[in-house]
């Protein structure tokens, strides 16, 4: 690890640094392939987050000119077009003007030159940077939890900016060149809360937070009673004008909005569509001033997010983004923000981030039923009361999960896991089969349970482990039956149910893990705790990196 290669930092000398944690694209995982990049004579170093797409082009006419690469990177192409452009002009804030109106594609730049030994140039396109404004120095990152612990005024960059960097001075210019006055942000994020503190990882820290994330989303919106989301300018006429609504997200986000499909065709009684976003930007979605498009991301910079974001804006749709991260890209282009207040989420396999998505999102839907008046009195009373009591109820659970952990280690071994629900319960397992391959690599697939006759139930044979979804109340006799049913092909079946039918799961299934119970709407985000929990101590008994899966990154800013 650099902290040991370099003593904690000891054994570097100087006042200026970059450094960058690459996510191959460009080259494999490699010493060599990994940022900074240099430039032939030596001169430039720069490290820098995205895709250069016109970079083979720009590589061939370079090495024409005789330059020679050492990387496979795109990154290097960029380096070494700097070192040419400098070497041209003479100025270094004009070499990278000319290279940024040279390269297609998305970046956030950190470049350095031997000439300038004070100086850091910083520039951004589709991809997040942030100037942090320190009492002794001065940073740029793409993500606040790596300066918090160093400075909480920030300053978020936009599009097309370029920033210069000294201990001292930070000046922000536009693509002309022409000086700009940033406006500063204060980081409100706990330092403890973005530390491991004594947990084995920040995953398990994270699950155990859901109580405490779930109760800072829903509390500060809850008065006298009724839903208030003072952020969000929607009025009851825009409301009464949707015809049509997108839910647009990527990973656990966007299972988190497949959730709130299920709750808000209930609640609010208007068509719902949860579109991947990297399928929604290329798919000429019919979107018009009547669709509200609601963009769901953790991080608020996932770029297929945001890029699927500017299409339901350029179409003229209305766009309300759920968001953890303050300031973040999505949440600054929407037209209105809903911020999950999470704290920070370091683990790369979200758990907080997607419960109180979860919460936001049924918070929104109650409201949005309240202006349309989709809701009864008496519903929305009970809908409000148990979504304010989920809290404790995650608790409690919390409280109790040795049998979640037993579990995991009776069926760490297996090869390939189904799980299996209807409704609810059914997207509330997709969200369970991502965790589960994301930290443990095991082959998982989440099937609604109506469709294992269609095809899935050929590859039930004896042994095969099936996850068994049933807390969707109304349907829980159809879940039984596909235990029976997947049970008579040989499967061994862990069951997840409410307390109220754990005795009549027992009979059937061969282990069963039971949660409190809630308003069936709000079951999913009960339910999903044993899931993570199941994830967790799977990934732990097969010795896998849980907070940072191999190939995975927690915040994707490339396409
Ligand atoms: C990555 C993370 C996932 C996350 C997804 C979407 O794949 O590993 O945990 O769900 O990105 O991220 P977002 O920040 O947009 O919610």
């Amino acid at each position: 690890m650099l902290a040991d290669l370099t003593h904690d930092g000891a054994d570097l000398t100087g006042s200026l640094g970059i450094g960058h944690t690459r996510r191959a694209t460009h080259g494999e995982p490699n010493d060599i392939n990994a940022h900074p990049h240099v430039s032939e004579n030596g001169a430039i170093a720069l490290v820098h987050n995205g895709i250069i797409e016109n970079y083979l082009e720009i590589k061939e006419q370079l090495a024409q000119q005789g330059v020679t690469f050492t990387s496979e990177t795109d990154t290097e192409v960029v380096a070494q077009l700097l070192e040419f452009h400098y070497n041209e002009c003479g100025s270094m804030l004009e070499a990278v003007g000319r290279v940024l109106r040279r390269i297609e594609g998305s970046y956030t730049f950190g470049i350095i030159c031997s000439d300038y030994p004070n100086a850091l140039i910083a520039a951004r396109k589709d991809s997040p940077l942030i100037l942090g404004y320190g009492e002794n120095g001065n940073f740029i990152v793409s993500d606040v939890t790596a300066i918090i612990k160093h400075t909480r005024d920030v300053a978020y960059m936009n599009d097309g900016e370029i920033a210069v960097l000294t201990e001292n001075s930070i000046d922000v210019f536009d693509a002309e060149m022409t000086p700009l006055e940033k406006e500063h942000s204060r980081v409100e994020w706990d330092v403890t809360a973005a530390e491991k503190c004594e947990y084995p990882h920040f995953m398990f820290k994270e699950i155990l937070e859901q109580p405490e994330a779930v109760r800072k989303t829903v509390s500060p919106r809850v008065r006298d009673g009724r839903v208030m989301l003072d952020d969000i300018t929607i009025t009851a006429d825009y409301a009464k004008s949707i015809s049509h609504i997108y839910m647009i997200a990527c990973g656990s986000a966007f299972y988190a909005g497949s959730v709130a499909k299920y709750v808000w065709e209930q609640l609010l009684r208007r068509p719902v569509e949860v579109v991947l976003a990297s399928e929604f930007r290329y798919s000429e979605p019919l979107v018009d001033e009547n669709t509200l498009v609601i963009a769901i991301s953790q991080s608020g910079e996932t770029l297929d997010t945001m890029a699927a974001l500017r299409e339901a804006k350029r179409l003229g749709g209305r766009t309300l983004a759920v968001c953890n991260v303050v300031g973040s890209s999505i949440a600054r282009e929407a037209d209105d923000v809903l911020y999950t207040w999470a704290g920070p989420e370091i683990a790369v396999a979200t758990s907080k981030g997607y419960s109180t998505q979860l919460a936001a999102l049924d918070l929104t839907g109650l409201y949005l039923a309240d202006l349309l008046e989709t809701v009864s009195r008496e519903e929305y009373d009970e809908i409000l009361t148990k979504l304010q009591a989920l809290p404790e109820k995650m608790q409690k659970y919390l409280e109790h999960y040795e049998e979640t952990q037993y579990y995991a280690s009776l069926y760490f071994n297996h090869d390939s896991i189904f799980f299996i629900g209807r409704n609810l319960d059914f997207v509330m397992g997709l969200e369970g089969s991502l965790k589960l391959k994301e930290i443990s690599y095991i082959h998982s697939e989440a099937y609604a349970s109506g469709e294992l006759k269609h095809g899935t139930i050929s590859l039930i044979e004896p042994g095969t482990l099936v996850v068994a979804l049933g807390t969707h109340g109304p349907l829980f006799d159809k879940a039984i039956s596909n235990v029976v049913e997947v049970k008579a092909r040989g499967a061994t079946v862990l069951a997840v149910t409410t307390e109220k039918f754990r005795e009549k799961m027992e009979k059937t299934a061969d282990a069963v893990i039971a949660i409190p119970e809630t308003y069936r709407l709000l079951q999913p985000s009960l339910g999903i705790v044993p899931l993570q929990l199941f994830a967790y101590y799977v990934a732990l008994q097969r010795g896998c990196d849980i907070d940072k899966p191999r190939n995975l990154a927690k915040s994707v800013t490339v396409e």
